[in-house]
This record gives C-alpha cells, sequence and structure tokens, in this order.
C-alpha cells in the first residue's frame, strides 16, 4: 500500500492513524512470510556451509514450526497481560535479534535455536496481529485489514524467495550470501520493532483492564465522531459485563466450545488443503516434473502474492464463505488435475522424457491452485479466527486456532514428500483434494458469514443461542 491507498483511506473519512496501525500491525505478517519463505532458495546455501544431511535440513526447516506452536501458546498469555501492543513490540525484538545472530553464522545448534526463536516470533505474530487489527480497526475495513495480515506474509514469501535467489547469484561464496540472507530478514524486523513504538494499544484490551478512559482516547484517534466512539465503548462494555457476570469462565461454556471446534477446523482445514506442500516444495516438486530454473523457484511465490491483492477488496464484497467455497473448489479440481499430470508421467526417471503435456498441465494447475488458495483460505481463515471468539476467551480461542494452524503446518512440512516417495508422487495430490471436499461441507455445515458486523454483534448472537452458520446476522 502506498499514497494512494493512504488518500484513498482518508478519503473514506479515515485517520491516517489507522492506516498506520494496518502498517505497522502488518509488518508482522511480513515477517511471518520472510521466515516460512526463507528455507526454499537457502537450504542449498546452509547445506554447503554447514554440511548437513537431509535429516539435519529437514529439522532446521521444521524447528520454524515448533518455535510457532510455542509462540502461539504463551502468546495468549502475553497478549491479556503485556497487552496487545507490548506483544508486539516483543515479536519484533525476537525477529531482530535471531536473524541478526543468525547472521553471524554461529554453530548449527545456536542457529537452530535462533530459527526456533524466529518460530517463537512468527507464533506471537500470527496471534497478535490478527487480533490487534480486528480489535482496533473500524468495522467497516476491518476485513479489508485483515486480510493486509495475508498480504504481507505473501510479499514476506515472495520477497525472501527473490532476494535469496540475488543473494546466491550476487556471491560466489556461501559464506559471504549467507548472512545477507539473514540481515534481510533483520532489515525489516527492525521496521516493526520502531513502529510498534507507535502503535496505540486496543481499545478492547484498555477496556479488558478497566481502563475505560485510555479506550476512550484511542478511539478518539481511530474514529470520527464521539457517537461512533460511544456506541463502540458501550458496546464492549456489554460484552465485558456479561462475561464478568457469568460465573463460568467463558472457555468453559457451550458456546465458546462451538466457536472454537469452528477456529479449529478451519486453520486444520486452511493447512490440510496442502498450501504449505507448495510453499515449501514447489521447487522440489517441479523438480519431480522435470521442471527447474527460476519458473520452479519463484513460480509460487509469485502467484501467491499477487492474486492476494484482490482478496482484499474481494473479503468485504463478496463475503467469507463464498470465497471458502470457490477457493476449496478451485483447488480441489487443480490437485486432481496436478495428480493426473504426475499419473501420466508416470515412473519415468530420466526428466528429459518427460513430455511438455504433464508439465504444462502442471504448471496451470499450481498457479491456478495457488489462486484459489490465495484469494479464499489464506486471508479468510485468519480473519473469521480472529472475529468469532467472545472478547472473554478470544485470546484462548485464537492461541488454540493458531497452533492447532502450526501443527498441520508442521505436519504437512514433515510428511509431504516421504508421503510421494512411498505411494506415489500423484497420490498426495489426490489425499489432499479428498481434504478440499470435506472443507467445503465444513463450511457450508458450520461456517458463519461475518462480513460487515460488528465483533460485539457476532458475540451477543452467539450468547442468545444463534446458530453457528447465523452468528453473523444483524
Ligand atoms: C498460512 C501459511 C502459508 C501462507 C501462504 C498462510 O495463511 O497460514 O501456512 O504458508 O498462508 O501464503
Amino acid at each position: 500500500m502506498g499514497q494512494n491507498a493512504s488518500t484513498r483511506l482518508q478519503a473514506r473519512g479515515y485517520k491516517t492513524i489507522v492506516f498506520v496501525i494496518c502498517i505497522v500491525a502488518a509488518l508482522g505478517g511480513l515477517l511471518f512470510g520472510l521466515d516460512q519463505g526463507f528455507i526454499n532458495n537457502a537450504l542449498a546455501p546452509l547445506t554447503e556451509h554447514y554440511g548437513l544431511d537431509v535429516s539435519s535440513q529437514e529439522s532446521y526447516s521444521a524447528i520454524l514450526a515448533m518455535g510457532g506452536i510455542v509462540g502461539a501458546l504463551l502468546s495468549g498469555i502475553f497478549a491479556r497481560f503485556l497487552g496487545r501492543k507490548r506483544s508486539l513490540m516483543m515479536a519484533g525484538f525476537i525477529f531482530c535479534a535471531a536473524s541478526a545472530y543468525s547472521s553471524l553464522l554461529p554453530a548449527l545448534p545456536v542457529l537452530s535455536a535462533c530459527r526456533f526463536m524466529l518460530g517463537f516470533g512468527v507464533g506471537i505474530a500470527s496471534f497478535v496481529v490478527p487480533l490487534y487489527l480486528s480489535e482496533t480497526a473500524p468495522a467497516s475495513i476491518r476485513g479489508s485489514m485483515g486480510t493486509l495480515f495475508q498480504l504481507m506474509i505473501t510479499i514476506g514469501i515472495f520477497l525472501i524467495s527473490v532476494t535469496n535467489v540475488l543473494i546466491a547469484k550476487a556471491f560466489v561464496n556461501t559464506e559471504a550470501a549467507l548472512p545477507y540472507m539473514f540481515l534481510t530478514i533483520t532489515f525489516f524486523a527492525l521496521f516493526m520493532f520502531a513502529g510498534s513504538f507507535i502503535l496505540p494499544e486496543s481499545p478492547r484490551w484498555l477496556m479488558l483492564k478497566g481502563r475505560r478512559e485510555g479506550a476512550v482516547a484511542v478511539l478518539r484517534r481511530t474514529l470520527n465522531s464521539e457517537e461512533e466512539i460511544e456506541k463502540e465503548i458501550n458496546e464492549i462494555a456489554v460484552a465485558l459485563e456479561s462475561d464478568s457476570q457469568s460465573k463460568v469462565f467463558p472457555v468453559m461454556r457451550g458456546y465458546f466450545l462451538k466457536v472454537l471446534l469452528v477456529g479449529v477446523l478451519l486453520q486444520m482445514f486452511q493447512q490440510l488443503v496442502g498450501i504449505n506442500m507448495m510453499i515449501y516444495y514447489s521447487a522440489t516438486i517441479f523438480g519431480y516434473a522435470g521442471m527447474t530454473g527460476l519458473i520452479a523457484m519463484l513460480t509460487v511465490p509469485t502467484v501467491n502474492m499477487i492474486f492476494t491483492f484482490p482478496a482484499i477488496h474481494w473479503v468485504e464484497k463478496w463475503g467469507r464463505k463464498k470465497l471458502l467455497y470457490v477457493g476449496a473448489a478451485i483447488m480441489f479440481v487443480t490437485m486432481l488435475a496436478a495428480g493426473f499430470a504426475f499419473h501420466s508421467i508416470g515412473d519415468v526417471s530420466d526428466s528429459a522424457l518427460i513430455g511438455s503435456g504433464p508439465k504444462m498441465l502442471l504448471l496451470a494447475a499450481v498457479i491456478l491452485y495457488i489462486f484459489g488458495f490465495a484469494v479464499s483460505w489464506g486471508p479468510v481463515a485468519w480473519l473469521v479466527c480472529s472475529e468469532i471468539f467472545p472478547l472473554g476467551g478470544r485470546e484462548i480461542g485464537m492461541t488454540v486456532t493458531t497452533m492447532v494452524n502450526w501443527t498441520f503446518a508442521g505436519l504437512v512440512m514433515n510428511y509431504a514428500l516421504s508421503f510421494m516417495a512411498k505411494f506415489g508422487n500423484a497420490s498426495i495430490f489426490y489425499l489432499f483434494a479428498g481434504f478440499c471436499v470435506l472443507a467445503i461441507l465444513f463450511v457450508s455445515r458450520f461456517v458463519p458469514e461475518t462480513k460487515g458486523v460488528t465483533l460485539e454483534k457476532i458475540e451477543s448472537n452467539l450468547k442468545a443461542g444463534v446458530s453457528l452458520r447465523r452468528l453473523g446476522e444483524r
């Protein structure tokens, strides 16, 4: 987003601070993407420098997911006790410190510990950023801001894929190249860390801590009229009041468990449609089909980023559910097509013998698949998880759902290639196609449409026993 987006926001009556909020907080998404996309083109120089064997390559890659799980687990506690803003500052600091230390190319156990810490930062960011944006953004652009988080993830994955290729080309010597690869992360982390100092705290968190004055002061900065502020404060107060009146901790209540199930399944399916097989291993998979070079290395990150842009607009225009259906349907068809491409390649061991038909089919299927994910499950899963939980249980709800996301991401990263080796290259695509069908059934049965509804309305519907699918009705 540049000058244009800022001007548009202002023209629509949003204050500059709203713009600053979304940019700085979304840098958390960028760092998520930088770390997620780092491995793809950095593993070769790392392998050369550290003399890694396959299993240590895998453990170095996967340790990010472990850090992500632990970070997500603790981030609910951080967000509640330190506040959203300070948690963002902490994540920014961890990103800076762990990437800068990695650039010194320490011994492998220390380097791995740094990657764990990067994952830890990602776990915090992937929890706190959507939470912060959903609580601080005015309802009318909440969806777009939530989607911005996903956009920044995809920009991060793209950016690091490109810079790592360029850095590797610029230096013949891996020892010289690797520090710059890590320092690219440090560079952006510094912006996030410094920027997080100027963010206002979430008004909902301030209210949760009984700091009404502070909440009003923040809303004065983000909203335009006293009426809007009054309305927002009252809605938050009502939501908090009804939580404090209840003797049972909100997370033990039936209505909370219902939405928790929705969030858990949403994040599980976001991973089980197979996205991280593509993000981590697309170059390898294209290689199995005899395709190498820049197309193999950059197609996935590029398409992923480009098509997340329209999603920002579509998520508010068409709503969350329509995108989830359309995305899962596209991913279903394209997974079948990719499976079919590998089927027709069969067991050819010499890649020179692979015809252009299956290659083109695979390339087209992958491009369309990434398109399908980028405009739907990528942004929408995170967004809906930031919207459905009642305030009193929002941290716990988002902690659990974020951990589920990382757990299934880790499983896909760990097993995708060995699954292909064991059951044949086509098999995994059919498996993921099957999960797309289950995802569609799940959406139709359980997922509410939350477009344009205030978080408080969703919460009051939930507490009034409205069925899951209708939670977003006004
Ligand atoms: C997912 C990540 C994935 C990324 C790709 C995110 O929404 O949670 O696991 O790597 O999208 O863009």
